[in-house]
Formats: structure tokens, C-alpha cells, sequence
């Protein structure tokens, strides 16, 4: 409403943001918080396991190296990239949402900068002088100290950013004092970071012992050896993902756990939620037999032991975040405002006047039998194109939600629809109650008819340009002033 409204008409634009913040949480979670400070242990394992004349067992440190060259690469290129990209995304698709964030989250972000920036420089230490390290024990000390502090680093950025996460699904008393710390300490912030952690490390731990199988041949010993320490690693992990996930579930308000059978696959999915369960339980009981496994024949792991696992945990993160996006609708922040960028404070507002007259970019305000399609285009962009296209080949299309209610193929009834709509959010709690008047309601209903009839697509700003509200133009500002003035005047 007050931003213009990018919009992708076939992929859909939640599937811009899930795509590259999922990409994005694999590599965190995966290859840097949950895989620095296992290299780290391994590379201390390196210099504790050495004979005394050495500083370093070097074959071993070696393999380490290799490993952490991996984690190197893809974190300061695609992981870094993604970052970024997860705030193009956002800001494109949800600018309100990411601004109403950032005013309450300001200092927390800007502190998250400093540890991201000094995250940056530590793995470039960490990494680019690796090798130099080996000259003596006391630089080899020193650089696995610098392993630790990147840890941690790595960990306290995740750390701030779950705090805006549950933020976004529960504020919890900010919603009374609109406070930092109230935001900060919201109800499902550390049983979130209770969960996150002890993942981030098996999946680390597992991604690790993957990698021991590409870089080292079977059946040699410090595969046997590597194998064996991945394993007590995973299996420290586990038990601890368990408890946090059960911690996270029960601070879940009830309404989100409504949504849980949705949230997994779409409507057509909902039977299969209890695969949600399944996989958690999987995932966690397959890596804990990898584990058992490696550690009792250390030699007989290979790359295809590994890989399902590896897969599985990379899968049980991705279906994970997927759901916790889903689960806090029909709100992208919670009880504050909804997923089509409306406060819900502001709703008695709009159901009075329309949503048009307030409506920063929209050429119509008042709605004629002339520009009613039009205007149905602006209501619909405004109040469904969040989570709906229009093109009836891409994700989730208006047409085909209607249809799949009244019949593939039928001619849609306007009576109907209209019935549905100002209804839609008692049946289906994860869409927002709808904002508009009668009026626009009309205009929208007559417009997803016209859509059906014609199968034209919706363009967003970034190719059809924007239009102004004609109540924000200069002219009817200046004659409000005017107006205005008589006002105080008389
Ligand atoms: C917060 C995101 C969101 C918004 C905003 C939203 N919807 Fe939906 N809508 C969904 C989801 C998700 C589904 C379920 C799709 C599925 O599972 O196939 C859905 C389903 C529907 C259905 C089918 C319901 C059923 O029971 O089968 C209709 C009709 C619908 N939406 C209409 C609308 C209209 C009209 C608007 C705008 C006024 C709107 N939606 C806004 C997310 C949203």
C-alpha cells in the first residue's frame, strides 16, 4: 500500500524470498556455525594427537585444511551473495514488513553488522593462514584460537537474527511496550535458538563426514580416524536437536500449530503433515545409526553411507524454515501485521473508507462501473498479490484457487466469490481477514472474473510503472490545504 508492488505473476513471490533464504540457511547453518567449530575441533585434535616432536599430525591437518577450503569458498561467495540477496528479496516483496523491522531492531541489526564484518575477517584469518600456522606450536595455537572466535562470532550473528525471526512470529508483550528488549526477548526466541544450534552442528557434523569420503580413500586410516570423531559429534548433537525441537513446538502458539498441516506441502498436502514428524524422528534416528555404525566399522563408510543423511538433514532444515514462514499467517509479524503489508490496527480505517483512498500507488480511489476491472487489479494487488499470482500457470493462481471451490472449468460465479472472500479468513486462518468496502470487493470479484475469461497475467511495478494515488497529487493536496485554511479561518 504505501510501497509500490513489485510482483513475479508465475513464480510467486514467496518463492523468491524461500528460495534464497533457504539457500542461504544451508550454507549458515551448515557450513559455517554448525562446520567452524567442528574444523576447529579437529584441527586441535591435529596438534593433541601428535607425536612429541611434531607440531601437528600434517596428513591429518591437511585433510582438515581441505575441508575448511570447502566451507571457504561457499560461504564468502554464494553464502555471502544470498545474505545480501535475502534483503533485495525482502525489501522487494515486503517493504513494509522489513521497515516496520528495522525501526524496532535498528541497534540489533547494526550490532549484527559489526559481528558479521568481524566474522568476515576472522575466516579470512582463519583460512588464508593456515598453512603459515604449521611453523610453530605457538602460532598453530594461535590460529586454532582464531577457529574458536570465529565460532563464536558465526554463532552470535545466527543468534541475533533468531530474535527477529521469533519476533515475527510472536512478539509476545511488544505489542504493549514496543520496546527493543521486548521484541528481543519475545516468547520463541531461545527455544528457537535452542533448536537451531544443536542442528546447525549435526548438520555440520554430517555435511564433515561427507566430505571425509570425497577426500580420503577408503579404507586408509585417517578416514577411519575422521569418520570416528564425526560421529562422536553427531551423536553429542542429536539427542540435544530432540529436546530443542520439542522445547520450540511447545512455546508454538496454538493458532500456528493449525496452520502446521497447510504450511508442509499446500491444501492438496495436508494429509501427508504427519511426514513433518517422520522426518524429524528420521532424520535424527539415521544419523544417530550412521554415527553407531561409523563408529563400530570406521573403514566400511563411504560416500553412499553418507549422502542420504546428509540430504535428509540439509531436507529437515529446508522443510523447517519453509514451515516457520508459513506458520505465522495470515501475519508476517505478529498480531501486528498481516502478510498483504496491512497493519491490523489501521483495518476499521479501511473498511470504512476503502482501502483505494489510502493507497499510495493505485490510479483509481473512486470506483466507477468504468474502471471497476481496474480497479478490482489494484485491490487484488494490494490484498492477494503477496501470496496469489494471476497468470493461471503460476503458483498458487487466483483462478485456480476459485476453481478448485466451484469446479475446474466452470464459469466462475461473481455471487459466490463475494459470499467467500469478507469470509476467507474464518475458514482459512491463514489468509488475512479482507480489508476493502463493498465496492472494492465488487471491483475484485468482477476482476477474477475477467481473468478467468481472458487468462491475462498481472504485471507488477517493476515493468508497468507506477501510478500514483490522484489524492496524493499536487493539485488535490494544495486544494486540501486551501480547504484547510478556510477551515482554521472561520
Ligand atoms: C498470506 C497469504 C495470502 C493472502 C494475502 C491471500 N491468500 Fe488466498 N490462499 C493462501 C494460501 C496459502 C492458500 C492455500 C493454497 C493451497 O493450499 O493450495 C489460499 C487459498 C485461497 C482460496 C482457496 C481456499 C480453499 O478453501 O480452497 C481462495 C478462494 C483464496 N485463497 C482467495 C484469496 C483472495 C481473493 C485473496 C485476496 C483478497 C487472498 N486469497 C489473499 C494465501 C493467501
Amino acid at each position: 500500500m504505501d510501497f509500490p508492488m513489485f510482483h513475479l505473476d508465475w513464480l510467486n513471490d514467496r518463492f523468491l524470498i524461500a528460495v534464497i533464504a533457504i539457500l542461504h540457511v544451508f550454507i549458515n547453518h551448515g557450513l559455517a556455525v554448525g562446520f567452524i567449530p567442528y574444523i576447529t575441533w579437529l584441527e586441535q585434535k591435529g596438534v593433541t594427537n601428535a607425536s612429541k616432536d611434531q607440531i601437528t599430525d600434517l596428513n591429518w591437518d591437511n585433510l582438515i585444511y581441505k575441508k575448511m577450503k570447502v566451507a571457504f569458498i561457499i560461504t564468502t561467495t554464494i553464502g555471502a551473495m544470498t545474505g545480501v540477496g535475502i534483503w533485495f528479496s525482502v525489501a522487494l516483496v515486503s517493504p513494509s514488513s522489513i521497515g516496520s523491522l528495522i525501526r524496532v531492531f535498528y541497534w540489533a541489526w547494526f550490532t549484527e553488522w559489526l559481528v558479521f564484518v568481524t566474522e568476515v575477517i576472522l575466516i579470512l584469518i582463519y583460512f588464508l593462514t593456515w598453512k603459515n600456522s604449521n611453523t610453530s606450536l605457538k602460532a598453530k595455537v594461535r590460529h586454532i584460537k582464531f577457529g574458536w572466535f570465529l565460532s563464536i562470532f558465526s554463532w552470535i550473528t545466527m543468534a541475533i537474527i533468531v530474535a527477529i525471526l521469533g519476533f515475527m512470529m510472536d512478539p509476545g508483550n511488544w505489542n504493549n511496550e514496543q520496546t527493543l528488549l521486548n521484541g528481543f526477548t519475545n516468547p520463541i526466541y531461545f527455544p528457537q535458538l535452542l533448536f537451531r544450534t544443536p542442528t546447525a552442528m549435526l548438520i555440520g557434523g554430517v555435511f564433515g563426514m561427507l566430505l571425509t569420503t570425497i577426500f580420503t580413500k577408503k579404507g586408509c586410516d585417517i578416514r577411519a580416524k575422521a569418520v570416528k570423531y564425526a560421529s562422536k559429534w553427531i551423536l553429542v548433537w542429536t539427542p540435544l536437536v530432540i529436546i530443542g525441537a520439542v522445547f520450540y513446538w511447545s512455546v508454538m502458539p496454538s493458532a500456528m500449530k493449525d496452520n502446521m498441516s497447510t504450511a508442509v506441502g499446500s491444501m492438496e498436502f495436508a494429509q501427508y503433515y504427519d511426514l513433518l514428524k517422520y522426518f524429524i524422528i528420521g532424520t535424527a534416528s539415521l544419523s544417530v545409526l550412521l554415527a553407531l555404525f561409523a563408529l563400530m566399522k570406521p573403514k566400511k563408510i563411504n560416500f553412499a553411507f553418507v549422502i542420504v543423511p546428509c540430504v535428509l538433514a540439509f531436507g529437515f532444515l529446508g522443510i523447517f524454515e519453509r514451515v516457520r514462514e508459513f506458520v505465522r499467517k495470515p501475519y508476517v509479524i505478529g498480531n501486528y501485521m498481516y502478510s498483504n503489508l496491512l497493519r491490523e490496527e489501521d483495518y476499521p480505517l479501511y473498511k470504512r473508507d476503502g482501502i483505494l483512498k489510502h493507497a499510495t500507488y493505485t490510479a483509481i480511489t473512486e470506483i466507477t462501473e468504468e474502471n471497476k476491472i481496474e480497479a478490482g487489479r489494484d485491490v487484488f494487488m494490494n490484498l492477494c498479490s503477496r501470496c496469489h499470482t494471476v497468470n493461471p500457470q503460476g503458483v498458487n493462481s487466483i483462478t485456480y484457487v476459485f476453481e478448485r471451490m466451484y469446479g475446474f472449468g466452470k464459469p466462475l460465479d461473481k455471487n459466490s466469490m463475494a459470499a467467500y472472500i469478507p469470509n476467507m479468513h474464518n475458514g482459512r486462518t491463514y489468509m488475512p481477514p479482507f480489508a476493502g468496502n463493498k465496492k472494492e470487493l465488487d471491483a475484485l470479484v468482477a476482476y477474477i472474473k475477467q481473468v478467468q475469461q481472458t487468462g491475462e497475467s498481472l504485471e507488477g511495478v517493476q515493468t508497468s510503472g507506477v501510478k500514483i494515488n490522484p489524492l496524493n497529487s499536487v493539485k488535490s493536496v494544495t486544494e486540501k490545504l486551501e480547504e484547510n485554511k478556510d477551515y482554521s479561518e472561520d
